[in-house]
C-alpha cells in the first residue's frame, strides 16, 4: 500500500513505524504537518491508500479525513483523550498504559478504534517511556491496524465509555501548576514523579538561587540527606537537592533567560552558585553515575547512559579512561552497553552550541570521540562487543562499529549518517569501519541515503552482527548469555590472534592515522570553512526550530522522479 505519514516531526517513533511498514512491503512518504494547505497538497500529490499520523500536535484537516482513512497514533489507553496523555499517566501512577490507533474525525482522539496495545508502566521519564514502551506498543498496534485496513473487512469500534475495559478519560493539557514541586512537603518519590512526567519536554518549572529554571534528568540519591529544597552536593554535571525524606540528583536544567536557553548540565548553568558544594564521587549507592563498570566471570560491562546519548568532550575522555581500565582486567570480553534509551548520538551539540567557540569545541569533541574509537579499534587484549539497547545516531553508530561485534535489540533504529547536520562529513574512522564491515558499495549507499535503518536491514548491510530480543531486559539477558558463551570458547586465544593479524594487515594497507587525518581535514572545513551549514544546522537543532519543509529524502511525493513514475 501507499501510506502517507502526516507528522509533526520525523521523531524516533515515526522512524520506527517508517522502518516497520517498509519492512512489510508498504511504500511510505512523509509530510511534516506545517499547515492545512501543505497537508492537502501532500495528499493530492501522493494519492495514498491510507494516511497515518504517528505524532501530531494539531487536528487533521477535515478535507483530508473526510476523503481518506486517517489513523492517529494516540499514546494513551482506550478512551484517553488530550495532549498530555503520558504526562498524566506518570503523574497519576498508572500501573498499565497503552497506545490506541484511532480513526481521525471531527473531535480530537474521539474516533473509532482500529487497534490498541497495552504495557506495564515502568518508573522512568516520559521520553524514556515514549522511546521504549510507547514505541513498541505503537509498532504493534499500527501493524495490526494496517493489516485490518488492508483486509477490507474490518470495522473499527466506536469508543464506548460504558465498556468497563475502557479506562481512559478526557484530560486537559497539563500545566506547570499541576506538577509544581512543594519542596517542604513532597517526598523523593513525588518529586521524581513530577520531574519524570515532564522529561524531556517541557521540564518542571522551579526556582533555584533566585532564578526560574526547568528541571530534567532526575535520579534518586540513596544516602545523602539535608534540609528539604536545599542543594547539598554536586557530582559531575549534576546537583543533589534534599527532599523531606532524602535527596535526588538533577542532571540537567534549562534557563529561558540565559544566553543559552536550552538544556545544559546543571552545574554548568548554576556555575558559581554550586562551586563550593561538596563534590561526591559516584558510587553504586550514591552520586550521579553516568559511567560504570561491572564484571561477571570473564566479561566486563561498561555502561554509559549519557542523557540523550550526547557525548561531550569530557564524557568521551572519561569513558576512554574507563575503557582503558576495563582492558587492564583479566577478563576476555568487554561489552559496551551504552544506556537503555540511547547507545550514543555522537558529539554533544548542546555543549558545542554553548561554548565560547563552537568551532573549537566541535574540534575538541570530535577528537575526543576519535580517541575513544581508536582505543576500541586498537584493543588486542579482548574481544569487544557494542550492545545497543537503545538507538544510535550519526557518530554514535560508527563508534559502535569500532567494536568487533555489534549486537542490537530488534526494535533499535540506527541513523548511520551525518549529512543532515549541515553536510557534516563525520569522523570516528567511519571511512575505515564502514567499508570494512559493510563493503564499499553498501557503505556509499548507507551514507548517501540519510534514512533511518531498522536492525534487520542493518544486519543485512553488515553494520550489525546480531539482532537479539526486543525488550530491553531480555535483550540485556541475551547479551550476557551470549557474551559468557563467547568468552568460554576453547579457541578464544586463536580468535584474538586472528583479530590482531587482521588489524595488522589493515594497518599495513592503510594506517588508521591516515583515515583520521583525511576525515578531520573535511571536518575542519565543516567547522572553520566558509560554508556555515553545519553551524546553522546545529543551531536549528539545538534551538528546536521547526522545519519549514519536509526533506526530500522522506517526502517521496515531492520528488519529480517519483511523480513521473506514477504517471507512467
Ligand atoms: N547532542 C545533544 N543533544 C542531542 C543529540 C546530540 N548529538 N542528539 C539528540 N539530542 C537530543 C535532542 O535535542 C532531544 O532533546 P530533548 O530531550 O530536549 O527533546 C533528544 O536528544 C532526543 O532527540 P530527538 O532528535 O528528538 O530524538 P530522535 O530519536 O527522534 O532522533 C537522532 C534521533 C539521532 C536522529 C537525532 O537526535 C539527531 O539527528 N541527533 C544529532 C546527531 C548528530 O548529528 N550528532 C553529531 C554528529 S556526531
Amino acid at each position: 500500500m501507499r501510506i502517507l505519514f502526516l507528522t509533526h516531526a520525523f521523531n524516533s517513533l515515526t522512524q520506527r513505524l517508517f522502518v516497520e511498514l517498509q519492512h512489510y512491503g508498504h511504500e511510505i512518504s512523509v509530510e511534516f504537518d506545517i499547515n492545512d494547505e501543505v497537508a492537502l497538497e501532500a495528499v493530492v500529490l501522493y494519492r495514498p491508500d491510507l494516511i497515518i499520523a504517528p505524532f501530531l500536535k494539531r487536528a487533521i484537516p477535515e478535507a483530508v479525513w473526510r476523503r481518506y482513512v486517517c489513523l492517529v497514533v494516540h499514546p494513551g489507553v482506550r478512551g484517553d483523550r488530550g495532549p498530555s496523555a503520558l504526562d498524566w499517566a506518570i503523574l497519576n501512577q498508572e500501573k498499565r498504559w497503552g497506545v490506541t490507533v484511532l480513526q481521525a474525525n471531527a473531535e480530537m482522539d474521539a474516533g473509532d478504534i482500529w487497534a490498541y496495545s497495552e504495557f506495564d508502566m515502568r518508573e522512568a521519564g516520559k521520553a524514556s517511556l515514549y522511546r521504549n514502551e510507547i514505541t513498541e506498543a505503537a509498532a504493534e498496534a499500527v501493524l495490526l491496524a494496517v493489516s485490518r485496513f488492508q483486509s477490507g473487512n474490518f470495522r473499527p469500534h466506536a469508543q464506548d465509555p460504558s465498556d468497563p475495559e475502557v479506562r481512559g478519560e478526557r484530560r486537559p493539557l497539563m500545566h506547570q501548576s499541576e506538577r509544581a514541586i512543594d519542596w517542604n512537603r513532597d517526598d523523593t518519590e513525588t518529586v521524581l514523579r513530577k520531574i519524570r512526567s515532564a522529561d524531556g519536554f517541557p521540564g518542571v518549572r522551579d526556582s533555584l538561587f533566585g532564578r526560574e529554571l526547568f528541571l530534567y534528568d532526575a535520579r534518586p540519591e540513596k544516602s545523602l540527606h539535608g534540609k528539604a529544597g536545599e542543594v547539598i552536593a554536586r557530582c559531575g554535571g549534576a546537583i543533589c537537592r534534599a527532599t523531606t525524606d532524602g535527596a535526588l540528583w538533577i542532571g540537567h536544567l534549562r534557563n529561558k533567560q540565559y544566553a543559552h536557553p536550552f538544556k545544559l548540565p546543571a552545574t554548568m548553568l548554576l556555575a558559581s552558585d554550586v562551586e563550593e558544594l561538596p563534590e561526591i564521587m559516584p558510587k553504586q549507592d550514591s552520586g550521579y553515575q553516568d559511567i560504570w563498570y561491572e564484571e561477571k566471570g570473564l566479561v566486563g560491562y561498561l555502561h554509559f547512559p549519557f542523557y540523550n546519548g550526547a557525548m561531550g568532550t569530557q564524557q568521551c575522555q572519561r569513558l576512554r579512561q574507563a575503557y582503558i581500565e576495563a582492558c587492564q582486567q583479566s577478563t576476555r570480553i568487554i561489552v559496551l552497553m551504552g544506556g537503555p534509551d540511547y547507545w550514543s548520538n555522537g558529539m554533544h551539540l548542546n555543549l558545542i552550541e554553548a561554548a565560547d567557540s563552537p568551532a573549537d569545541e566541535s574540534w575538541r569533541n570530535i577528537n575526543a570521540l576519535d580517541d575513544l574509537a581508536l582505543a576500541i579499534i586498537h584493543t588486542d587484549s579482548h574481544l569487544t562487543i557494542a550492545a545497543l539497547q537503545g538507538n544510535a545516531g550519526a557518530g554514535g553508530v560508527f563508534l559502535a562499529r569500532a567494536a568487533d561485534e555489534v549486537w542490537v535489540r530488534e526494535g533499535v533504529i540506527l541513523n548511520p549518517h551525518y549529512k543532515d547536520m549541515g553536510n557534516l562529513y563525520g569522523s570516528e574512522y567511519w571511512t575505515y569501519l564502514l567499508p570494512r564491515y559493510a563493503g564499499a558499495e553498501n557503505a556509499e549507499s548507507i551514507i548517501q541515503a540519510r534514512l533511518p535503518m531498522g536492525s534487520h536491514e542493518a544486519q543485512t548491510l553488515g553494520l550489525v552482527n546480531e539482532v537479539l530480543d526486543n525488550d530491553v531486559q531480555s535483550f540485556v539477558r541475551a547479551v550476557k548469555q551470549r557474551a559468557d558463551s563467547m568468552a568460554a570458547v576453547s579457541d578464544f586465544s586463536s580468535r584474538l590472534e586472528y583479530k590482531r593479524k587482521r588489524r595488522l594487515a589493515d594497518e599495513i594497507q592503510k594506517p588508521l592515522q591516515d583515515y583520521r587525518e583525511q576525515e578531520l581535514e573535511r571536518m575542519q572545513l565543516n567547522f572553520y570553512g566558509f560554508d556555515p551549514s553545519y553551524h546553522v544546522a546545529r543551531y536549528n537543532f539545538v534551538y528546536k526550530l521547526p522545519r519549514s519543509r519536509t526533506p526530500m529524502t522522506i517526502a517521496r511525493h515531492r520528488r519529480t522522479d517519483e511523480r513521473l513514475r506514477r504517471v507512467i
